[in-house]
């Protein structure tokens, strides 16, 4: 991974904007994503965000936190937090920003124990493929403090295959269909390609209850997005 999402986040903390990251995927065209997204405060999140940052409780882990948006606000509210992201750029930000507890890590190696986890800004999109999805859960599920909770976004993307008339053309033969490659480019330079998944809420209250995870709904989006709230039995 050459960091371009990092460097990017990390110009424009640093006043050195230019331009924002484009993005696109195997079933979509370019698309921009804008830098100062990364850095919105509570009031620019979406109502899914806004949602999860008020259920929060106890100690956080904020798992993928970027530029460190979501827990900044947290900080500020006097929570006991970790943040963690596996771009080194983003990290350096989040220190920048004024974060106290931060690191470089992949949720895969983190072992500290929490009341809340926080996977924000589609965050089943860090289980890339279904495949991993239990591999993933149950080393969440693993991090959770009795009475703990995971508060989870996603979106089921189903409608990104509709046709002009209203039909799907989704291949039944082909691999789950929020199973995305990811391809992002910063300042002309490509980003080595990601799998990014999406999962709908059914496939992922499945997979929860067969690693003993509650997965309940909490609230639904505007556009085909939730935000689902997982803990023990
Ligand atoms: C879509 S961004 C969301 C950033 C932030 N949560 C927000 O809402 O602004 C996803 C983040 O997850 C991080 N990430 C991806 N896989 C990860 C993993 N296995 N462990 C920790 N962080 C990961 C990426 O580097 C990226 O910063």
């Amino acid at each position: 991974m050459k960091d371009l999402f990092g460097q990017a986040l990390l110009d424009f903390q640093k006043g050195e904007f230019t331009e924002d990251i484009i993005t696109s995927t195997n079933i979509s065209d370019d698309d921009i994503l804008p830098i100062s997204y990364l850095f919105r405060d509570f009031k620019d999140m979406p109502k899914l965000e806004q949602k999860a940052i008020k259920l929060v409780k106890g100690s956080i882990l904020d798992v993928g936190c970027g530029a460190g948006s979501h827990s900044l606000y947290l900080q500020e509210k006097g929570f006991q937090l970790k943040s963690i992201d596996i771009s080194k750029g983003a990290i350096e930000v989040c220190k920048l920003r004024g974060l106290k507890n931060v690191e470089v890590k992949n949720i895969l190696n983190e072992t500290e124990t929490f009341d809340t986890i926080l996977l924000l800004m589609n965050g089943t999109g860090i289980f890339q493929e279904l495949s991993q999805v239990s591999k993933y859960l149950t080393h969440l599920k693993s991090l959770l403090n009795p009475q703990g909770q995971i508060l989870i976004d996603s979106s089921d993307i189903k409608y990104m295959y509709e046709d002009d008339d209203g039909g799907f053309w989704i291949d039944a033969h082909a691999n789950y269909y929020g199973e995305l490659d990811y391809f992002l480019s910063y300042k002309g330079e490509k980003e080595t390609p990601m799998k990014w998944l999406y999962l709908d809420f059914d496939t992922l209250k499945l997979a929860c209850e067969t690693i003993g995870l509650s997965c309940e709904l909490i609230l639904e989006g505007d556009h085909f997005d939730y935000l689902a709230k997982l803990s023990l039995p």
